[in-house]
Formats: C-alpha cells, sequence, structure tokens
C-alpha cells in the first residue's frame, strides 16, 4: 500500500499531542499497519510558538484551505475548533475533493453536519468524528458496531470533563466556581471560549451528534433544552450530598410516546449509581436499549492525549480502508422531536 500522507490543521492541545504521537509512534503504526503513516504537513495560527514538536521538517500552511486541497497529503485533520470559519472552509475544500477528512471539532458537527456528512457521501469522502463526543470513550464505534440490532431507547451522560471537573472539585473543597474553571483551562480541558462549556452548549453539541446516531434523525442542537452550571452554588452540592445525590451535568436524549426529547441541565443523580461514581475530567456515556439493560461507557473526556487518541483511532480504521460511521442515517420511523421540559432525571 502507498504510504499515508496526513496533514494537521490546528496546533492546539490536542493537534500538538497527535502531531507527537505521530512523529514518536510512527515506525510502530507502519508496521501494525503495513502502510507507512506519516505528517507530512501542518497548518496553524503561529509557526513559532513553542509547542513542544518539532514542525521543522513539515510542509507549513498559515490557510488551512491551501492544507486540506495541497497534493502532499491523503487524509486531512481538522483541529482548529470554531463552528464556521477555517475549520468549515478546509473541512468543505477537502470533502469536495473526495479526501477523508477527521475532526474533533463537536461544534462544526452539530451545526453543519448534516451539511457535511452528505457532502462526503456524494463524492466518496469519510468523515471520522470519534473524538468529537467524549474524547477518548469510543462511543461512536461502540454505537455503530457494539449494539448489533438493539433498538436505544435513551442516551445519556456526562459530556463536558471542564463541568465534570468543577462539580467534582466544589463537592469536595471549599473553591469557587471560578476558580475551579480558572484551573480547568490551564489543565487543558476547556474550550477557547468556556462559556461553551460552563452555559451547556458543548455539552448539546455532543449530545446532538449522539442522538443523530441512536435515533436516525438529521442534527437538532436548536431542539435541544440546554440549561448549564454557572448558578451552582457550594449551598446546592451540599443540599444535594444531605438528601443521598451529587449533581452531574447530564445530557440526555429520549425516545418518548410523542417524541424525541432532547435536554441538558444539571441533574440529581444519586450518589450510589455507577454515573455518581464518574467524578474529574472524565465523561460516561450511558445508553439503554431494549437487549442491553444498560451500558455506561466511562473514560476520559477531554485533554490532549485521550482526544488525540481517538483522532488516530479514526485515521487507522481509514489506513487499514475500513468505513467509519456515517454521521445520521435517517430512520424510517421518525417520531417528531418534543419540548423538553426539565424534569427529574
Ligand atoms: N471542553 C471540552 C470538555 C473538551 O471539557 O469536555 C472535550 O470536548
Amino acid at each position: 500500500l502507498p504510504p499515508l500522507r496526513v496533514g494537521v490543521a490546528g496546533l492546539g492541545n490536542v493537534g500538538a499531542t497527535l502531531v507527537s504521537i505521530l512523529q514518536k509512534d510512527g515506525a510502530e503504526l507502519t508496521k501494525k499497519l503495513g502502510r507507512h503513516l506519516v505528517v507530512t504537513a501542518v497548518a496553524a495560527r503561529s509557526r513559532s510558538r513553542d509547542r513542544g514538536i518539532d514542525i521543522s521538517g513539515l510542509d507549513w500552511f498559515d490557510d488551512p484551505v491551501a492544507l486540506a486541497k495541497s497534493d502532499g497529503i491523503d487524509l486531512f485533520v481538522e483541529l482548529i475548533g470554531g463552528e464556521d470559519g477555517p475549520a468549515l472552509a478546509s473541512v468543505k475544500a477537502a470533502l469536495e475533493l473526495g479526501r477523508p477528512v477527521v475532526t474533533a471539532n463537536k461544534a462544526l458537527l452539530a451545526k453543519h453536519g448534516t451539511e457535511l456528512a452528505k457532502l462526503a457521501e456524494n463524492t466518496g469522502a469519510q468523515l471520522g468524528f470519534e473524538a468529537a463526543v467524549a474524547g477518548g470513550i469510543p462511543v461512536i464505534k461502540t454505537l455503530r458496531e457494539g449494539l448489533g440490532s438493539a433498538r436505544i431507547a435513551k442516551v445519556f451522560g456526562i459530556m463536558n470533563g471542564t463541568c465534570n471537573y468543577i462539580l467534582t472539585r466544589m463537592g469536595k473543597e471549599d473553591i469557587s466556581f471560578a476558580d475551579c474553571l480558572k484551573d480547568a483551562q490551564a489543565l487543558g480541558y476547556a474550550e477557547a471560549d468556556p462559556s461553551f462549556d460552563v452555559d451547556g452548549h458543548d455539552t448539546a453539541h455532543k449530545l446532538a451528534i449522539l442522538a443523530t446516531l441512536c435515533f436516525g434523525y438529521e442534527l437538532a442542537p436548536d431542539k435541544i433544552r440546554v440549561d448549564g452550571i454557572t448558578g451552582i452554588t457550594q449551598h446546592d452540592i451540599r443540599v444535594a450530598a444531605d438528601l443521598g445525590y451529587k449533581i452531574k451535568l447530564l445530557g440526555i436524549a429520549q425516545r418518548t410516546e410523542d417524541g424525541i426529547e432532547q435536554r441538558v441541565h444539571p441533574t440529581f443523580v444519586p450518589k450510589d449509581s455507577a454515573i455518581a461514581g464518574v467524578d474529574g475530567v472524565m465523561n460516561a456515556i450511558a445508553l439503554e436499549t431494549d437487549h442491553v439493560h444498560e451500558l455506561l461507557l466511562a473514560g476520559p473526556g477531554a485533554g490532549g492525549p485521550p482526544t488525540a487518541s481517538s483522532v488516530l483511532s479514526d485515521i487507522l480504521d481509514i489506513a487499514r480502508g475500513t468505513r467509519v460511521p456515517p454521521l445520521g442515517v435517517p430512520s424510517d420511523e421518525l417520531l417528531p422531536y418534543r419540548e423538553a421540559s426539565v424534569r427529574p432525571h
């Protein structure tokens, strides 16, 4: 097989970790795949910033769209972030050429996923997005491959590591919301604009992607009722604890008799439940199906290494010629979306 030349746009936390893994483990991955896997080109805002990686031997692009179209790559990785702008333009440019794309960009997919999935279908390109939901947890693959014919009744979980980190620390220490958020930012977990985390919109983006895969709908982030955690105080957390609960920010999508309901809000969960035990920057996705009563997938949900590892798993699938799961396959038994009210989980 010819070598697979990877171009990476965006050298933030995840992008720099990915390049470093590909450079360090390239020989081993090549041996495993029987195919040379190599990062050949990168695009980012600053060429000189110290990211702890050596990019001197790589082709440099200021413009991610030019990288996406470059003849020097076979696969385009988008780690720029943002729901429009250069992320959207570069992903489209690659897909239009029929070139495979791997992205961790949940905001982009929540807003433009249907259009991008259709474009990919038309040109035969692959669009990998395992890293867009729940960082290092292979939830997209599990939905596609691990559940057989099971019909999913409900998907819910902790989908934002920053919020879970904040709520966990506030439950253990006498520390303010603002200080916890600052720490989450310093650790590289939070979004560039952390209001996406704490207002619940990042969770809503991920929930929209999961609901599409679980229920066969077109993405509908605007149909999600969203409440974040900015109003949660130490007092709320203590009251919950006294009553035998923890507060978690959950994303929830479920079938109801009159439609699919999607909501994001802080939720009291019984403190001896499995999901209550998922603390810190971890995520957990629970799936309720007619065959498997409740399956809980838990693991690191944010940060460079876990997210880069999911990006890499899509790259490896594509390098092997495996089809990655498509985003949104319309089902033939659609229920309407139902207005979601905040009610007990
Ligand atoms: N800011 C996100 C989080 C990153 O905290 O979960 C992973 O999507």
